[in-house]
């Protein structure tokens, strides 16, 4: 723990607490207003593998109250985690030591939607997927798509630039993302909300620096954003392949067959398709064949567009062209809305069912899409080496599975062990990064750097862009109190 940063007293909790409009807005162990049970979910991560030590929760109701709280923390350098939903998977959402957590769940509103150019406003705090609800009355579609979309919040999205299942179709949020209101770390307010300008080239484009800043520079507040007009036709097909190679050539005739409509293209391998049926037949789901040919690969391709039989037509048309040039050894084609989500299934629960099945060490990773696969197979030859993994079972490794966004050669491996250690952390990394270097690749595609990736950001990027990236913080946050022991170290 940097002694630089106050230790908080009860004193301080009085001081906060009359900052808040509501009781409820702060909770702490402090002045016995929470217990440590009660601040768990909020010191805890998704994977339950990174454990803070906060004492104190402040939920603010209202932008001014974030500035308050910030302004409060700012003047007595008490350190401060913003969080969102805490789905992150690099320990970037709680708090390292004691740091104060200020939670966004609290501002939650949907401040405006204009019908005519599809920009919606909206508070930090609210749910993915309430806010598409939202979108979808007014025939709109988020522009963005993730397994998490139940707890997920805008801000926590746009603070990790997350990418998704529809990065291929919408592009990234530094496209998307019109403006931003931010609360910089000494309580400023800043409005770049700017009136949901598409174009604007007055100076420099100050929200891309909050876009994947991972809460490290400012606490983002409001977000201004593009929404496309939902497609009102959707399919999916998901395939069964024998071989990487084909998953590749499968692409490339998908992307010449569907065009425009293509929305997704998703790729997962074997064993992650039979950790996905095995947990959701240990959950009680009935043991129906999906596939009357299973294979060592399966794609996802998902279509939205405006005419259903169009593109069933189109889809159909693809499925028989691969079939005939034994490019997939089977294929289901979603006949209605519930196999359409039965099928997205297949994809969306793997990393639950890699959380079932051990403590998951998680990488996510970029690489030219004809290199991806072989990191998988270099990661199983490196834990089998070291004894850590058997084929047939039995060894601390469980499971070693590979998946991820093919369309923007976006790799993710799943390790999963029996508990996380440091015996296992030192056989995988940095070793893992290594050869995503040799690769010229990205240790981080989406998830970000938080507290996981921090120490190896050079493996990425080099030392010229490491130093203009500590000016940027310093520039903000020259005390460091926000997000410290993260991102850039
Ligand atoms: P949190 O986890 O709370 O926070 C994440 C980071 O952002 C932290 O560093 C935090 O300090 C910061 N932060 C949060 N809110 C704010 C704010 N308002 N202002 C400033 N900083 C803030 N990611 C992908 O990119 N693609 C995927 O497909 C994807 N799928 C996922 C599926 C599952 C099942 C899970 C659990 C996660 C997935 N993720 C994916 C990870 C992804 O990063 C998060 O789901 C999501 O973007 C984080 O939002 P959150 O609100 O939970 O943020
Ligand atoms: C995904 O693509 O499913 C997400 O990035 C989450 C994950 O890999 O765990
Ligand atoms: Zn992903």
């Amino acid at each position: 723990r940097s002694s630089a940063f106050a230790q908080l007293t009860e004193s301080n909790i009085t001081d906060l607490r009359a900052l808040l409009s509501a009781p409820t807005s702060l909770m702490s162990t402090l002045d016995g207003s929470a217990s440590e049970d009660d601040l768990r979910p909020f010191n805890d991560d998704w994977m339950n593998k990174y454990h803070g030590k906060g004492q104190v929760v402040v939920k603010p109701k209202t932008v001014e109250e974030v500035s308050k709280v910030m302004k409060y923390c700012w003047d007595k350098g008490i350190a401060v985690v913003p969080q969102g939903g805490n789905t992150g998977l690099v320990g970037g959402s709680t708090p390292i030591h004691d740091e104060l957590i200020l939670n966004l769940s609290n501002l939650n509103s949907i401040r405006s939607f204009d019908t005519v150019s599809g920009t919606l406003t909206v508070d930090a705090g609210a749910i993915l997927e309430t806010v598409d609800n939202e979108l979808a009355s007014h025939g709109h579609i988020f522009p963005l798509d993730l397994g998490a979309k139940g707890s997920c919040q805008i801000g926590g999205n746009v603070a990790t630039n997350a990418g998704g299942l529809r990065l291929l179709r919408y592009g990234s949020l530094h496209g998307s993302v019109l403006g931003l209101e931010v609360v910089l770390p000494d309580g400023t307010i800043w409005d770049g909300l700017g009136g949901g300008l598409r174009k604007d080239n007055t100076g420099f484009d100050m929200k891309q620096l909050f876009i994947g800043s991972e809460g490290t520079i400012g606490i983002i507040t409001g977000i201004t954003i593009l929404t496309p007009k939902r497609p009102s036709a959707m399919n999916v097909a998901v395939f069964s392949l024998p071989s990487y190679e084909a998953v590749q050539k499968v692409y490339t005739e998908t992307k010449s067959h569907l065009g425009e409509i293509l929305s997704a293209f998703e790729f997962f391998d074997k064993q992650a398709y039979d950790l996905v049926r095995r947990h959701q037949k240990e959950g009680g789901e009935a043991d129906r064949k999906v596939f009357e040919t299973e294979g060592e690969f399966y794609v996802l391709v998902e279509t939205g567009g405006s005419k259903q039989e169009h593109d069933e037509e189109k889809l159909q048309g693809l499925l028989e062209n691969l079939m005939e040039n034994d490019l997939i050894l089977d294929g289901v084609l979603a006949q209605d809305t519930t196999q359409y989500h039965s099928l997205w299934k297949l994809r969306e629960l793997i990393p639950e069912s890699a959380g079932k099945s051990g403590s998951v060490y998680k990488y996510d990773l970029s690489v030219p899409v004809p290199k991806m696969y072989s990191l998988v197979e270099k990661m199983r030859a490196r834990l089998s080496e070291s004894g850590l993994f058997k084929e047939e079972g039995g060894g601390r490794i469980r499971e070693i599975v590979g998946y991820g966004h093919i369309g923007d050669g976006n790799l993710h491996i799943n390790i999963c062990a029996d508990k996380y250690d440091a015996e296992i952390e030192k056989v995988i990394e940095p070793y893992v990064y290594e050869i995503v270097a040799a690769e010229r690749g990205s240790i981080s595609a989406e998830h970000g750097l938080g507290v996981m990736k921090a120490p190896y950001i050079g493996y990425s990027k080099d030392q010229t862009s490491i130093d203009l990236m500590r000016r940027v913080k310093q520039m903000f946050d020259p005390k460091g109190i926000l997000n410290p022991y993260k991102f850039i170290l």
